[in-house]
């Protein structure tokens, strides 16, 4: 494993996440395989943006910037208004969850706002993932937020503002009860 490409970055982002995750669990065993990511490494997985928007780059952007991009990146794949081709369909299905055909899309079924921006900037798009700056996918996000009807087209999305989205399905998972995952357990005694 010499140096990781930009096509690399999501394998090494779930390293470097399970990585980072064995002190939790407190007695991992040692097996004598794999190594620390190196600091230069940790860099190019940059931080995880959690749900309340910690990590998040400066930067901004609007649904309008957003709609050019999305025509010239992710289109060919998401079709030009979301609605699916090779990749998945990123818009509708709201209120479909609970039926017989749920669709599950980024406005229907995602439940934080903040996990869209940073799959987004870590995985793509798909053939090219790495490419966009923080001002374009804060415009890519306020895109398909506001194709999906959760923000208006003028609404800036930034560090301080994606956050507070409430995505229509953020009430529709429940936590896990396990007591030994989750925030909790750093600062357990
Ligand atoms: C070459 C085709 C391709 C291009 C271009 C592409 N995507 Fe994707 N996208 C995919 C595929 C395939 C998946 C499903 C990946 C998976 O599930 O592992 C996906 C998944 C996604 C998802 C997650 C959908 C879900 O509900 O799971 C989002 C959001 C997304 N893409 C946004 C974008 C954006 C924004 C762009 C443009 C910057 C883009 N994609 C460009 C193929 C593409």
């Amino acid at each position: 494993m010499g140096s990781w490409t930009m096509r690399d970055r999501p394998a090494a982002a779930f390293l470097a996440l399970m990585i980072s995750a064995a002190p939790l669990v407190g007695q991992s065993p040692n097996y004598g395989a794999g190594r620390p990511p190196t600091p230069q490494e940790l860099r190019e997985v940059g931080p995880a943006i959690a749900p309340d928007g910690s990590g998040l780059p400066e930067g901004s952007g609007t649904a309008s910037a957003g709609r050019e991009l999305f025509s010239a990146n992710c289109a060919r794949c998401h079709g030009e208004k979301g609605e699916g081709g090779v990749g998945p369909r990123l818009v509708g299905g709201q209120g479909s969850l609970s039926t017989a055909r749920p669709v599950k899309t980024v406005g229907s079924f995602w439940p934080v706002a903040t996990t869209v921006w940073d799959y987004i900037y870590r995985a793509m798009p798909f053939d090219q993932p790495g490419k966009l700056k923080p001002n374009e996918v804060y415009a890519l996000v306020a895109y398909i937020l506001d194709l999906n009807g959760i923000i208006g087209p003028n609404a800036v999305m930034d560090a301080k503002s994606l956050p507070k989205v409430k995505m229509p399905n953020r009430d529709g998972f429940v936590s896990d009860p396990r007591p030994h995952v989750g925030p909790k357990a750093a600062s357990r005694k």
